[in-house]
């Protein structure tokens, strides 16, 4: 049994699949059910010779019976005794703020960490009392969808050839037969890749579809440019899907950018912007989050138990200091070097291209409820902060005024804790683009991660909102 994993990765190095990853740390992986799933994963796609190698028939990681709690404390024992248990693998981080903490607890912790919880009087809610419930609950099958809007159960042309009539026909998101994205469900990746080439072939005069670099495992990495080519238009970049498990990001820029794109004509800020925007950045990790592993974070860089790098900490401004492991094991694990991997490459080379006039650079993440700006390397603001603060707390307004939540606004560094690595200190530090945000989605810790699809429609909404504000103001 021990030989197997070895035999096969001499097999893949041979030819060449991973020729990518020979500056990776020679760290030898734990004999753990994971990493025989990575390999399961490689192998299926070995035998099959395909690209969508994490698409066969193996064992999903499951989640039955873990939890996730939110739990309160301010000393120094509840924050050791937390690291403890992350070290442990018994609990991970989910999110929270510096008072409470959601963290995951793996199911055959529960009990026992309710009884230390009693004894050290850490006080703690249930959130999601069985995770894997509430991820089989997340997403309606797309089928399903496509069968109703088959049946005629919903309105379904929401757009003309040419160019859509009403803003309601836009916001009656349904299933097209032209492309299979909807905003009623989570999509796999080709589904928003497809979204993205019917945009380009449809709207050949404003839509140009561009591959800005291949992932680790050799997919695509999309951006799609939206202009109309005049002169002296604002550059602005956004990106979704940095974090694998973060499907609510790759779900509210592809909403944006069909709502750019639908309101094109009638909108005089919408057409004074040239758009660049990749809605999955980490397409290997989204894969993974959909077909094994629904908490997946990092890319997928590597085999086994410690596979995968921290594209949102591999950014090359102050890389490496605090809130960055260096551990492959560890979620926030920050690569080899800078720029090691080919996802925060792809970014690096397309923006760093001259006489781009970038005016702003949006980064989608979740979750929290954040906009977040520069820096996150430490608690320290930029000499403008109040210039990107001024133009944020636009953005919390306009958020609230389509309905949304109050969304926190600050520097990153402050607001929640440093993490170095971060591609808005990149876009702002070395690119010098001035207004450089991290948007943190919905929710505010009720679902974390496992937001169900029906607030894919208010999230993104709100998130177009703040897009729409802070371009406005840039
Ligand atoms: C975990 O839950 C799924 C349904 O969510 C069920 O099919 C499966 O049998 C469960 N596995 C275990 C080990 O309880
Ligand atoms: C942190 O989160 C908790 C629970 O969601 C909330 O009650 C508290 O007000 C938050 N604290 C801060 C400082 O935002
Ligand atoms: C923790 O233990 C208490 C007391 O036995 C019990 O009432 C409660 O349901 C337990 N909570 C969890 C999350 O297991
Ligand atoms: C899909 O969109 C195209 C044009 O954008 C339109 O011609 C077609 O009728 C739509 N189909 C459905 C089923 O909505």
């Amino acid at each position: 049994m021990w030989q197997l994993p070895v035999t096969i990765a001499v097999v893949l190095l041979s030819q060449g699949i991973y020729s990518r990853n020979t500056g990776d740390p020679g760290f030898l992986p734990s004999p753990s059910i994971n990493w025989m799933r990575g390999v399961a994963a490689r192998m299926s796609r070995n035998n099959n010779n395909e690209q969508t190698m994490d698409e066969g028939p193996f064992d999903r990681v499951m989640y039955n019976n873990s939890q996730v709690w939110k739990a309160c404390g301010t000393d120094d024992k509840f924050q050791q005794e937390l690291a403890k248990l992350k070290n442990n693998n018994m609990i991970a981080m989910w999110g929270g703020n510096v008072t409470c903490l959601d963290i995951m607890v793996r199911a055959p912790y529960v009990k026992k960490l309710n009884e230390s919880f009693g004894k050290s009087k850490i006080n703690f809610e249930v959130i999601i009392e069985n995770l894997q419930d509430a991820i089989d609950n997340e997403n309606p099958p797309v089928e399903t969808l496509e069968l109703d809007n088959r049946q005629g159960k919903k309105p379904s042309n929401r757009m003309y050839l040419g160019r859509p009539k009403t803003y309601r026909q836009v916001e009656a998101d349904s299933v097209n037969e032209s492309h299979r994205l909807s905003w009623q469900a989570y999509h796999r990746l080709t589904d928003i890749h497809g979204y993205l080439d019917y945009l380009g072939e449809t709207y050949p005069q404003i839509c140009s579809v561009k591959t800005i670099g291949s992932s680790v495992q050799g997919r695509p990495i999309k951006m799609i440019k939206i202009s109309n080519g005049r002169a002296g238009n604002k550059a602005i970049w956004m990106d979704g899907g940095i974090h694998a498990r973060e499907w609510i990001s790759p779900a509210s820029v592809t909403y944006i950018i069909n709502q750019i794109v639908l309101k094109y004509d009638s909108d005089p800020l919408l057409e004074s912007v040239d758009w660049y925007i990749t809605p999955v950045l980490n397409p290997d990790g989204y894969e993974y989050s959909h077909n094994v592993d629904r908490l997946w974070r990092k890319n997928r860089r590597g085999s086994g138990f410690c596979t995968g790098t921290d594209l949102n900490r591999n950014f090359g401004h102050k890389w490496g200091g605090p809130g960055a492991s260096a551990n492959p094991c560890a979620e926030t694990y920050r690569g080899n070097s800078a720029f090691s991997e080919p996802e925060t490459t792809a970014v690096r080379n397309f923006i760093s291209q001259p006489n781009i006039p970038w005016k702003a650079y949006l980064s989608f993440h979740s979750y929290g409820q954040y906009i977040l700006y520069p820096w996150g390397f430490d608690s320290s603001v930029p000499a403008d902060y109040r210039e990107l603060d001024r133009v944020g707390q636009k953005a919390v307004a306009a958020i609230q005024q389509v309905g949304g939540p109050r969304y926190a606004l600050g520097s990153s560094g402050k607001l929640l804790y440093p993490a170095t690595g971060g591609s808005d200190d990149w876009a702002k530090g070395t690119m010098g683009i001035k207004y450089a945000y991290t948007l943190e989605l919905r929710d505010n810790g009720r679902y974390g991660f496992v937001l169900p699809a029906h607030y894919i429609q208010p999230t993104a909404a709100e998130a177009y909102a703040a897009v729409r504000a802070i371009v406005s103001e840039v």
